[in-house]
Formats: C-alpha cells, structure tokens, sequence
C-alpha cells in the first residue's frame, strides 16, 4: 500500500484527489491519496516528515508552495525556475525532492491540443499576469525556445521583476496594452485570476486579432471563461485551463505510484462533473 495526499491552507477546494483517486482505481494500484489541511507554520516539519507518516509524497497548493520548494533538499530545475514546488516526494536515499509540473502541465496541454502552435512564431507569446502561474508558464515557453515573451501586468513593477528574472527576451508592457496584445500575438495566456467563478473581466475583444492566434485560459471554473468564448466568437483557437490541471498530476502520480498514468476523455469527463457541483 503506497499512501500519498496534498496539502494546503485551505485544502477543501482541491480537485486533486479525484484525479488521483481514479487513476489507482483506474490501473488497480493499492494505495491512497486523500487531502490534509496543513497549516503555513506547521508545513515544513510535515514535509520533512513524510516517511515517518507513512507517506510517499504529496501534492502542494497554496500557500505552502514557497515553503515547500524552501524545505526540499533536491530541486528539480522546474522548481529552481519558479522558486515554488508543488510535488514532494523521497528519493531512494530519502531525501525530499520538488518539482513544480504547472510548467509541464501547461506546455503538455498546449501540445496535445494545438502541435501547430509555433506555427505563426516571430509574433510574441504574452502572458497577462505576473503570479506564480506566470511565472511556471514563462519558463516553459522560454524551454522552448522561444524569445519574445511579452508580460502585461496591473501592477507594472511585478511584470517588471518577472522580466528581469528570466532576462533577454522576457520584457514587461503596461496593463492597458493588453488592449492590443490579440493583433500582435501568436498566443495569449490569461495567467490572472480575472474570469474565476465568473468575475472580473479582462475587457479583450479579438476583432482585431491575429487569426491565428491561440487563446489560452488557466482559469478552468467556468470551464469557457468570458474571454475564451469571446475568442472563440471570432473564430479563434482556444485552450482552456482544465487540461493543466490534469497533466501537471501526471508526474507526482508516476514519482509515488510507478506507473505514468494518461490523461484521458473519461478523466477530464469526472473532473467537470465535479467542477459543476
Ligand atoms: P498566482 O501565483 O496563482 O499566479 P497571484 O500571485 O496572486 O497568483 O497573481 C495573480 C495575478 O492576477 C497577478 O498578476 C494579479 O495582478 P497584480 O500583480 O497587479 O496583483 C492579477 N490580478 C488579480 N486580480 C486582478 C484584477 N482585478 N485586475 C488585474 N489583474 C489582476
């Protein structure tokens, strides 16, 4: 029996089980995967004592991402890149290793669903937001190659120290050129918590846009956000968040359990269920 979990401050919302559950269920493993509230004082010495309770490793959501990648003693250079961790786990010696796969899920996604996307590159890629959600998708787009990534941020001076940690290429824009941002761009990534639940709006319509640009949403409840459907009114090509959320489990799953375990229809089917009550 191998047991793991995530943990966060709050924990309730996490979606995370569910994935987890149906894949042990899915590919017959014995082992478990549950949730735990783990307070942002009380993390560090949880995540230094994983063997001790009888735990492969974990997941780990807000707030606690910066202490997990503080606490581990080997970091994967998806961690290093983000300076947070969202999967522990212990290595044949035992000691505690992160990784954050957001970078992973999110490029592997965009992959899958669009294996064109480099197709109108010389444009630049812009990300809205400056977080740490950015900050994941940025290193991955910088992985692959690509060298003109423009950061629209409200708050300029974050979009600004985003820039600089990640050097030539990366450069910020002012909050209102995002205005702008569909004509010139090859893919648009809203990185920003705008459009969750259905608030907020972004106030980007694509008439102008690139028609080839991709579209792309991290915000997965509602799963078609205001700004994904006003892409799509302009027939634009869309991505939206859920896929992230699906793949960025697949490499914690693979560290605890053995097995890489598939991203699949019926998956994403009983996440959405699960999003819609
Ligand atoms: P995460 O780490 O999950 O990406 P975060 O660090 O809280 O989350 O970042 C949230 C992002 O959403 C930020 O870029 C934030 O902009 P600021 O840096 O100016 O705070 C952006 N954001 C949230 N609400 C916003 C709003 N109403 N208008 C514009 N940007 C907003």
């Amino acid at each position: 029996m191998i047991d793991a979990c995530v943990i966060g401050w709050p924990i309730e919302h996490s979606r995370s089980p569910i994935i987890h559950n149906y894949w042990l269920k899915h590919y017959g493993i014995k082992g478990s995967y549950d949730k735990r509230a783990v307070k942002p004082e009380d993390a560090s010495q949880f995540m230094k004592t994983l063997n001790e309770k009888g735990l492969a490793g974990c997941n780990v959501t807000v707030p606690l991402k910066e202490i997990a990648f503080e606490t581990a003693q080997i970091k994967e250079s998806s961690a290093e890149a983000v300076g947070a961790a969202n999967t522990l786990w212990l290595d044949e010696k035992g000691r505690l290793c992160a990784a954050n796969t957001d970078t992973y899920g999110f490029m592997t996604h965009l992959e899958e669903r669009h294996p064109n996307w480099r197709g109108t590159l010389g444009r630049p890629v812009s990300i809205l937001g400056a977080g740490g959600a950015a900050r994941a998708i940025i290193y991955g787009f910088q992985k692959a190659g690509i060298e003109n990534i423009h950061i629209y941020n409200r708050t300029l001076e974050r979009a600004v120290e985003l820039a600089n940690a990640f050097g030539d290429g990366v450069s910020a824009r002012n909050w209102n050129d995002r205005l702008s941002s569909p004509r010139k761009s090859a893919v648009i990534v809203n990185t920003t918590t705008i459009g969750m639940n259905g608030k907020g709006d972004l106030g980007i319509d694509f008439k102008n846009a690139n028609p080839e640009c991709i579209v792309c949403d991290i915000v997965y409840v509602p799963l078609e956000t205001e700004f994904l459907k006003r892409a799509q009114t302009e027939g634009l090509a869309t991505l939206d968040g859920l896929g992230m959320l699906l793949h960025q489990a697949v490499p914690g799953f693979e560290k605890w359990f053995g097995l890489r375990p598939k991203v699949t229809p019926a998956l994403t089917t009983i996440v959405l269920e699960s999003l819609e009550t």
